[in-house]
């Protein structure tokens, strides 16, 4: 037998465990093993000793969330010397151990020994005996225990090394975290019983007939049901006369039951057929839009150990946001999530745990992928992944793993894939070829390059469906340019949609700070020295499954249902993929009086134009609820026109003559302007500071991102960063007065640069509020386009809430905020600001008026869709500071006016701001009015 050392540095898989099967619900007796269990770790596999001391443990969870070690997180670099197979000596070892007492029940049968997850390679003995080795740290293992289990106490040792020569095989972008994370369980297996069920199905869109063939691996003769069918022969393809087609729609399934005379399991099935047909990806017959998200399993306080409670609340979550899809990135999911998928009705993407990408870092030489001595471990991984999750009627792709390169094992495990369920697709985005694929998978490529790949005019292997695995990159402001997306989506059938990186953000709590804010972590924080810091923060719910804006901006884009009302017609188009519309209620607000709105009956993929009788001169929005679920589906809105804001009685500015000094400043009705500025310092009792003209925003993670439209330049911010766009220089031209106007123009430019923007700041006043309109024009040769043109202010005190006429609840750019609507808001501080876990730019809201509340005063804004943003910290402090707990307490706020904001776009994986979102040095206007409130 090879030692545990020898075990550590082999490409082969586990030894010792049973052949995969799926995981069965049956009525045999099982034990939990979950629970406490006890944990002592030694520093390498090379030092191990019995002199430590045991600690207690909760399994399932990970050891370095339990004071046993620190996580790592770093994308695709191997945080240990590529040397494969072998692992580094450096390399914690844990030694688990349980004493327990066998339930009788289990104990009456034979019995297996189940393991659901262990994230790092193990070696397992029970009462002495070893059972055999763990790799795959998400895929099942089971090892038969008959014969070692025994009555009374048994002791169940796991000996877990953090590194082996798997570590190879599981590079995913995620945090290193070794532990026993999922469940541990006995399974009585009675004689005679179920060893195994495949149930296949298929749906002829045709007739509405359905077939079922169930395999049962059995010694014993087996009984099948299917209620309402009666019972069937099994390994017989039955003809079913009339079935309900499973969709995500219309998740309708089947209850079968399998039974031998000693064990009966009860399975749920969906009659389904997925297929392509001239280039496109058709479900039951209709072409199929995946509206979907990539999902990690995590939990800022438990990892990867995520409970069913919070799988369910994560899918509905999903499911209110219009989300059909769910890519299982990159790793198969704990095995009762697809339940949830088959019922709740999701298409889902089981991706294989494998990913190779440290290689990339060194040309791909010595990729496990195309090295023979990986071959059985490769196979292994893939049977183990398709075995476990091959009933469930949610599951329509096997993904063979994520970012592996290429090569034979790869290769093989597609064809083996294929062989094994050939009603199933088999994706990988890795291999251009897609020999072995049946879609033609891409992550992040850009809208123009998918526009072409839709209208056929980029090349693409076998005429087959396009997905885009990944795409549109959720890390903190952003992601920008959803919309064209979708509507390429819309436009091309062969373009079948993709999985939004990702659903959530992986930080990790460490606990709270003295003023009470959670402290988020990410890479680095743990003391690693290879590390990709933030970038493990970029989903569209936050770590503890809160909605950020993408979230709902994506609800928007994803909508099954698009409409639109221009002038007094409203369009519908119905992009479900089989429903007619009599789910939904619509509801017609008009100003303030809203009612039910009848709905045309239009079928999947129908589109229709229906003559509005309303009076445009209100503002007119129509709502698209679910009918049983009550959540919002679509909305559209028609906002009139509205006329800028003006000040109505003017008073003159009140200057003092040419060359005299006035102490008190300039006055223009409660407003004082300071002399040697031009810039207003006080509105009624409000002192106003550091009014200023700025062309720069705290650089968001897309922002510090190279585009992959612009691989040639550095990041936005960078450029920025060497424009000194942050440090713009102000001289005071003149102070004139034009009428009733107050007028000051200011020229202001970066350091060392001879271009900058010339200013008219032009002030009227009706005695209380205090009117602006600006112009900025830039001079000289300009190297970089701006972040936004505007004004800034502070104010020294701190805002408790901001409440708002305009767009909202989020924030909007103006590539983002799809989900944004005209109507009343109110917002908290920390919302209006929306922060992140990495501070940066985020929360500006288009307004028509706002009042900043002060406390028993405020500061109103005026005006026609102007961009603001509030928070109490200066974008200098942004852009210094790492993590949104280091933020300090709030003294003041810092608002900004805009005239113009650049887009985000999603450059931190992905495509740059978009042309038609970037703004290039160009004269721009602001028409604001501000009063004391
Ligand atoms: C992809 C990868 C993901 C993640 C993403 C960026 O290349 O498949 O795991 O790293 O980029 O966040």
């Amino acid at each position: 037998m090879t030692s545990f050392l020898e075990d550590l540095a082999s490409p082969q898989p586990g030894r010792g465990g049973l052949p995969a099967r799926a995981h069965l619900h049956t009525d045999a007796p099982r034990q939990s093993l979950d629970g406490t269990w006890q944990v002592r770790r030694h520093p390498s596999p090379r030092h191990l000793t019995d002199d430590l001391d045991w600690s207690p443990i909760r399994v399932p969870g990970h050891l370095p969330l339990q004071g046993h070690g620190a996580p790592i997180y770093a994308n695709l670099a191997y945080p240990f010397a590529v040397d494969p197979p072998h692992p580094p000596d450096d390399n914690p070892v844990a030694d688990h151990r349980l004493e327990f007492a066998a339930d009788t029940a289990v104990l009456a049968h034979p019995s297996v020994l189940r393991f659901e997850g262990v994230d790092g390679a193990a070696t397992v003995w029970l009462n002495d005996v070893e059972l055999g080795t763990l790799r795959g740290s998400r895929l099942t293992t089971e090892f038969d225990v008959t014969g070692v289990l025994r009555g009374g106490t048994n002791v169940l040792s796991v000996r877990l090394a953090q590194w082996s020569a798997h570590s190879y095989l599981e590079d995913q972008d995620m945090w290193w975290m070794p532990g026993i994370f999922r469940s541990v369980t006995l399974l009585a297996r009675p004689d005679g019983g179920i060893r195994d069920v495949f149930v296949h199905t298929s749906y002829d869109h045709r007739d509405g007939s359905g077939t079922l063939r169930v395999e049962v691996d059995s010694s014993s003769p087996v009984t099948i049901s299917l209620p309402a069918f009666g019972d069937l022969q099994p390994g017989e393809t039955h003809h079913l006369r009339l079935v309900s087609p499973w969709t995500a729609e219309t998740p309708i399934l089947y209850d079968l039951s399998v039974r031998t005379p000693s064990e009966s399991v009860d399975l749920r099935i969906g009659f389904r057929t997925v297929h392509v047909e001239d280039g496109v990806l058709k479900l039951n017959g209709a072409p199929l839009l995946l509206r979907g998200v990539n999902r990690h399993e995590h939990d800022p306080k438990h990892g990867r150990t995520v409970d069913l409670e919070t799988a369910r609340a994560e899918l509905l979550l999903m499911r209110s946001h219009n989300i059909n899809a769910v890519r299982t990135s990159h790793y198969p999911p704990n095995a009762a999530f697809l339940d949830l998928t088959d019922e709740l009705g999701f298409y889902v993407m089981v991706e294989n745990d494998l990913e190779t990408h440290g290689f990339e870092l060194n040309g791909w030489r010595g990729n496990p992928s195309d090295d023979p001595q990986w071959s059985d471990a490769y196979a292994d991984r893939m049977r183990r992944t398709v075995e476990r999750d091959k009933n469930h009627a949610s599951v329509l792709f096997w993904s063979l793993g994520n970012e592996s390169g290429t090569g034979a094992n790869l290769d093989a495990i597609a064809v083996w894939a294929k062989a094994r369920d050939p009603e199933r697709l088999v994706h990988y985005e890795g291999d251009r070829r897609s020999i072995y694929t049946d879609v033609y998978s891409r992550m992040y490529a850009m809208t123009d390059e998918v526009e072409r790949l839709g209208a056929g005019t980029a090349p693409s292997p076998r005429n087959l469906p396009f997905v885009l695995c990944e795409y549109a990159h959720a890390m903190g402001n952003g992601p920008g340019g959803l919309t064209e997306y979708q509507d390429l989506f819309h436009k091309y059938p062969r373009l079948a949609g993709g999985f939004i990186w990702e659903w959530v953000e992986h930080s990790l709590y460490g606990g709270t700070t003295e003023a009470g804010r959670t402290i988020e972590l990410y890479g680095g924080d743990f003391g690693e020295k290879v590390h990709d810091g933030s970038f493990v923060v970029d989903g569209l719910v936050h770590a503890d499954k809160t909605p950020g804006p993408a979230l709902i901006d994506l609800a928007r884009v994803y909508a099954p249902v698009s409409v639109e009302i221009t002038g007094d017609t409203l369009t519908i188009v119905n992009r479900y993929h089989g429903l007619d519309l009599s789910h939904l209620d619509a509801e017609l607000t008009i100003g303030d009086a809203t009612s039910a709105f009848e709905l045309p009956k239009l079928e999947a993929g129908a589109a229709t134009t229906v003559p509005l009788e309303i009076d445009l001169t209100r503002p007119v929005t129509l709502t698209l609820r679910h009918r049983e679920h009550g959540h919002e589906v679509a909305w559209a809105q028609h906002l009139p026109a509205r006329p800028p804001v003006t000040l109505t009685s003017a008073v003159t500015p009140a200057l003092a003559p040419a060359g005299t000094v006035v102490p008190a400043g300039i006055t223009l009705g409660t407003a004082v302007f300071d002399p040697a500025t031009g810039m207003p310092i006080r509105l009624g009792d409000l002192d106003l500071h550091d009014v200023a003209i700025s062309l720069w925003r705290a650089p968001t993670e897309n922002d510090r991102g190279v585009g992959w439209d612009e691989t040639h330049l550095p990041p936005v911010a960078d450029r920025w960063a060497a424009a000194r766009l942050h440090d713009l220089r102000t001289r005071l031209v003149d102070v004139t007065t034009d009428g009733a106007a107050l007028v000051v123009r200011t020229r202001s430019g970066p350091p060392i640069i001879d271009a900058g923007v010339d200013v008219t700041w032009r002030w009227t006043s009706d005695g209380t509020a205090l009117a602006l309109d600006l112009t900025i024009t830039p001079y000289g040769p300009w190297p970089c386009d701006w972040a936004r043109a505007g004004v800034d202010l502070r104010l020294d005190r701190p805002t408790t809430r901001v409440g708002w006429t305009g767009y909202g609840p989020g924030p909007q750019y103006p590539d983002t905020g799809q989900g944004a609507r005209h109507g009343s808001w109110s917002a908290d501080r920390d919302d209006f600001a929306v922060r992140t876990v990495r501070p940066q730019e985020h929360g500006s809201r288009r307004i028509d008026d706002a009042t900043v509340d002060l406390g028993g005063t405020g500061l109103q804004i005026s005006g026609v869709d102007v961009p603001i943003t509030v928070r109490p910290w200066s974008r200098e402090l942004i852009t210094a500071t790492g993590h949104d707990h280091e933020l300090p307490e709030a003294t003041e706020t810092w608002i900004s006016l805009d005239a113009a904001v650049a887009g985000v776009g999603t450059a931190s994986c992905g495509q740059g701001v978009l042309p038609q979102y970037r703004l290039a040095p160009s004269t721009q206007h602001l028409k604001v009015v501000l009063r004391q409130s």
